[in-house]
């Protein structure tokens, strides 16, 4: 494995997550502000050539994954194109997807022809009109259209994120630890987290203790599975369920101890943390027509410098970040 996406404790990076696009068709009250985000003019955003030799250049020194994430990723009009030219990469072994499930439905068979693996779809309520007013644009059934047709072709499990935010739809835990009982869905409850724009306050922000607790009430006998070291999501199972649930819980049990990921942003930087705010800017060095050496001796040097681990709720609450929906999760 490569000495450049090695860091300092010794974390491997083989899991990179790529923002295709600043754009999105909802308007997530926890992933940017009622008058959206400034985009950045089109000839900043990496190219598709640009996309794909930076991935080639990641796969090449250890990659494993790569989850193609956005704003909207499903919106890039390329977006299949590119899945198409990542599958060719050796040593990659999975390609994700994160997405609003908004346009899925239409695009998967397409999808899963051209070699897309794993899908993860957000959906933060069960109530036609609590989903529009989370994400401030109609298309609940759209996207409960595309969770259906994800698990009809065979994905298994159909990952589905919901960020649970207290006044808005913790009421409906138990309706979503529910819905897994015939689906074959591992419903992920993530703790909202905060991002420039996005008001968390920790009043809003509903802990990993406090849903577990919730949700035991109901099912006294949920079960705690075995999760893979570099997980995000630990997993629980109500005995004979189809499906499973998980929690995110990077507010109050983070899990950077084990992290290996990075991210690129759409318009081409090189984040090493989701809560860390010293980017780099691949784009400009690629067009300063700079060698893979010298790339990644850049890229090793920002992995070098990643912190053991986010500096903590509050203080990552007042700090300076991007706007989730420039990140990508
Ligand atoms: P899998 O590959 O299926 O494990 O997905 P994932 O959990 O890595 O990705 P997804 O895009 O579905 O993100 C789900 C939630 O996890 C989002 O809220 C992300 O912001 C959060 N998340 C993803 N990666 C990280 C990370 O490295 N650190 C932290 N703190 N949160 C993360
Ligand atoms: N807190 C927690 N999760 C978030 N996501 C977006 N914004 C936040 C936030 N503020 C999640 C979405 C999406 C994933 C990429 O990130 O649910 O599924
Ligand atoms: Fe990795 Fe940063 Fe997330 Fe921690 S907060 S798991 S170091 S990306």
């Amino acid at each position: 494995f490569s000495a450049f996406l090695t860091d300092s404790f010794g974390r491997r990076h083989s899991y990179l997550r790529i923002s295709l696009t600043e754009k999105c068709n909802l308007r997530c009250q926890y992933c940017m502000p009622e008058e959206g985000v400034k985009l950045t003019p089109r000839g900043q955003l990496l190219s598709t050539s640009e996309v794909l030799t930076l991935a080639r250049l990641f796969v090449q020194e250890g990659v494993e994954k790569i989850r193609l994430t956005g704003g909207e990723p499903l919106i890039r009009p390329d977006i299949l194109h590119i899945i198409a030219e990542l599958r060719k990469l050796e040593g990659l072994k999975t390609i994700a997807v994160t997405t609003n499930g908004m346009n899925l439905a239409r695009l998967l068979p397409k999808l899963k022809d051209t070699g897309l693996d794993l899908l993860n779809i957000s959906l933060d309520s069960l109530v036609p009109a609590k989903f529009e007013f989370i994400v401030r644009r109609k298309g609940f059934h759209k996207v409960m259209e595309g969770i259906e047709k994800a698990i009809d072709m065979g994905y298994n499990p159909v990952k589905v994120n919901c960020v649970i935010m207290r006044g808005f739809n913790e009421d409906e835990l138990l309706d979503f630890v529910a819905l897994t009982e015939k689906k074959p869905l591992e419903v992920r409850f993530i703790e909202y987290m905060p991002f420039d724009g996005n008001k968390w306050n920790f009043k809003k922000m509903v802990s990993y203790q406090e849903m577990l607790d919730h949700i035991r009430q109901q099912w006294p006998n949920l079960e705690k599975l075995k999760t893979g070291l570099t997980e995000t999501a630990k997993t629980f199972k109500v005995p004979g369920f189809k499906g499973q649930v998980g929690f995110i819980t990077s507010m109050s049990d983070h899990f950077c101890g084990s992290c290996n990921r990075l991210r690129i942003t759409a318009d081409g930087n090189l984040k090493v943390c989701l809560f860390g705010n010293s980017e780099v800017s691949l784009r400009d060095i690629l067009r300063s027509g700079a060698s893979d050496e010298e790339l990644l001796q850049i890229i090793g040097a920002a992995v070098g410098r990643k912190k053991k681990q986010h500096a903590g709720m509050f203080n990552i609450s007042q700090m300076k970040n991007r706007p989730m929906i420039l990140i990508g999760g």
